[in-house]
């Protein structure tokens, strides 16, 4: 095998420093490369042929609702509010094409994980929630009873008959977005929901038995503070969730909320340190920067992140990862250019057999996808698996790594390189100084719509 060496530009090298002392909240890398730096792939590229060489015998299925009750005046996903019945309907109906259409594309394949995200997927109509998973099991052959399976929800659209529904068709994960138990700052963001509507949800999910329930709670709210964010955290652990996700508000731009300044940050910072060692005290243990799990129960419970390779998404706004090659629709914010990108997602057709708008990751990408995903959690970055997988060492292909260590935001433990408390805080700093600089400077280029 042929080893390659990776050249870094010199201007990525050695300004870990000067990016710590900078805002710790730069870039939230729940994917590597970020969709903004996604642009159109010309000629197409045809996904029979993309698919033939990878390997799909353990592929994770993701399906995306991109409809909510409400638009939140923080959120940056890939949704809409309607009220539009007919929409939705042609919406699933596409779904039904894209998914007929990307199976034959796959050929002989399997799932090994399925997650319906959104969006709000219980914001559909009962029926439509059914075809959905019909979608998953007759169309994509996945089989629900046998693999995990993972549903967002929110507190007024997740009814008893639709949590009977994902129960006995194999659901064992609900994540449900809260943000805060403190109504005056959820009303703060546009977001319509009352606390005792929040606990009803809450105790009916419990009520339906999954074996997971994830609650996101948000900090840097307007008008929160730490003894407010600290309130959440235990209305939260009243029902024991098996994982908590614990998010920085971010704002950016076309979102509603702007704000961006040191008292912030601080605050913030605040709410991340004492939040976290509340959960730490509470038997959680931190999965990531975001993610805490209750794993003394259950020590196997599956992480969700849906951002291994290998993964098929299904939806208007879902990503698809093979090894090389990343694709999607198109991406936007804005209420108009989500509704034309929908608009087109309900008409196509043949053009489900292509991948028109993606990014290619070459060999320096792909490294620096597995390095950026396995360092920001606690599985940290093992470079006996990474010099296995890719044929090389990682301080040879990123010599900058071990400026991690040299600014005690790392540490080795044997084999394994792992983020240090100080570290895990500055998950978003570390994970954007990793990005390529072709990744930054289409991120920088991309206009948002
Ligand atoms: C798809 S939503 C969860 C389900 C459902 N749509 C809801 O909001 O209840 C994903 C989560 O991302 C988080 N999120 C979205 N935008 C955010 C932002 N700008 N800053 C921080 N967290 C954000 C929220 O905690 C939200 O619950
Ligand atoms: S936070 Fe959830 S409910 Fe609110 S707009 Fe985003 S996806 Fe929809």
């Amino acid at each position: 095998m042929i080893t390659t060496q990776i050249q870094n530009p010199k201007s990525q090298i050695s300004n870990l420093k000067s990016k710590i002392s900078q805002s710790p909240y730069q870039a939230y890398v729940y994917s590597y490369p970020h969709k903004t730096a996604y642009r159109p792939l010309t000629p197409p590229v045809n996904l029979a042929n993309l698919w033939s060489n990878q390997n799909k015998s353990a592929l994770f299925l993701y399906i995306h609702i991109p409809f909510c009750e409400m638009r939140c005046g923080f959120c940056n996903l890939f949704t809409t509010v309607t009220h539009n019945e007919d929409f939705v309907t042609q919406y699933v109906r596409a779904l039904q094409r894209q998914a007929q259409r990307v199976k034959s594309t796959l050929g002989k394949s399997s799932f090994a994980r399925f997650a319906i995200g959104g969006g709000t997927p219980t914001q559909l109509p009962i029926q439509h929630l059914e075809t959905i998973l019909d979608i998953a099991e007759q169309t994509m052959g996945a089989n629900l009873q046998s693999i995990p399976i993972s549903v967002e929800v929110s507190p007024e659209t997740v009814t008893e008959d639709k949590l009977k529904l994902l129960r006995e068709r194999g659901t064992d994960r609900i994540s449900i977005g809260v943000q805060s138990f403190i109504e005056s700052e959820v009303l703060a963001t546009q977001r319509r929901q009352t606390t005792p509507q929040v606990e009803a949800a809450l105790g009916r999910i419990r009520e339906a038995g999954f074996p997971t329930l994830n609650i996101d709670l948000i900090y840097g709210l307007p008008e929160q503070t730490v003894e407010t964010f600290l309130q959440s955290i235990h209305a939260a652990l009243q029902f024991q969730p098996e994982e908590i996700y614990l998010y920085p508000l971010y704002v950016r731009p076309l979102t509603g909320l702007g704000r961006t300044d040191k008292e912030w940050d601080d605050i913030r910072l605040a709410c991340y340190r004492t939040g976290r060692l509340l959960l730490l005290s509470e038997g959680y243990s931190q999965v990531s920067m975001r993610m805490f799990q209750r794993r003394e129960n259950n020590p196997a419970l599956p992480v969700y992140c849906c951002q291994a390779d290998g993964m098929v998404g299904l939806g208007c706004g879902a990503r698809t990862y093979t090894d090389t090659l990343h694709y999607s629709n198109d991406y936007a914010v804005g209420v108009k250019e989500i509704r034309d990108i929908l608009q087109a997602y309900i008409h196509s057709d043949e053009a489900f057999d292509f991948a028109s708008y993606g990014f290619k990751l070459d060999a320096d990408e792909q490294r620096r996808r597995y390095i950026l995903l396995s360092l920001l959690s606690d599985e940290g970055l093992n470079f006996a698996s990474y010099q296995q997988k890719f044929n090389s060492s990682v301080y040879i292909d990123f010599s900058e790594l071990r400026e991690v260590k040299e600014l005690n935001l790392g540490m080795e433990d044997g084999e394994i390189l792992r983020l240090t408390e100080a570290g895990i805080e500055l998950s978003d700093v570390i994970g954007a100084w990793l990005f390529s600089l072709k990744v930054q400077e289409l991120m920088e280029g991309y206009e948002l719509k």
